[in-house]
């Protein structure tokens, strides 16, 4: 159990299969900055395919954490997902969403100390994460978390790598 500065309190587990109309329902209370911040493209719903995608797990190159209200464990209220890279397997894209009832608590920070914890027990040394250049809060979070962080423009967006830091 986890509790927020407002008092909220949150358990976090692994997604299930049977979390996509979950998940959907969260995207669906997301404010469209956020999803933009998340997907960097507009995401008004998830198809299908996406669905099976975001919830069917391998966990081990793929595994989420979700957070949830403590009195309803299919109100979904963030989220941290890592991804591992095929190419690069001690390696892995991450993703992180919190609602936005719920930012500036310390719970994106709370999934990405639990997401990086998960990933070192998988062999993933390394974060990479694609942001909105004036992202700052996802910027601070993945600076908690790493040991050493770089970062690149492309475009309108900044690449980080994130080398994960010791538990
Ligand atoms: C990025 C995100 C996950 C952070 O979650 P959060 O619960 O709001 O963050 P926390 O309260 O744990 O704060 C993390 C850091 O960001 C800072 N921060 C939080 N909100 C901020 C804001 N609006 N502006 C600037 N900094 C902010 C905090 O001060 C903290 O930094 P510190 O530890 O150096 O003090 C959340 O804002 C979010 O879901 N944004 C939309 C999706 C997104 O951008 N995801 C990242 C790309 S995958």
């Amino acid at each position: 159990m986890h509790t927020l500065t407002d008092g909220t309190e949150i358990e976090f587990r692994q997604i299930r299969p049977d979390d996509k109309e979950n998940l959907e329902t969260a995207l669906g209370r997301l404010s469209p900055e956020s999803r933009h911040k998340r997907f960097l493209a507009p995401k008004p719903h998830f198809n299908a395919s996406e669905l099976r995608y975001l919830t069917e797990l391998d966990g081990f190159d793929h595994v989420a954490i979700l957070a949830t209200l403590a009195d309803d464990p299919n109100a979904i209220v963030g989220v941290a997902r890592f991804v591992r890279l095929r190419d690069l397997p001690d390696t892995a894209e991450v993703a992180i969403v919190v609602g936005d009832r719920f930012q500036g608590q310390g719970l994106g920070r709370e999934l990405g100390r639990r997401i990086a914890d998960e990933a070192r027990e998988r062999d993933v040394r390394r974060f990479t994460a694609t942001l909105l250049g004036d992202n700052v809060a996802a910027h601070r979070l993945f600076h908690a978390i790493s040991d050493r962080l770089e970062g690149r423009m492309e475009g309108g967006t900044r690449v980080l790598t994130a080398e994960i830091a010791a538990a």
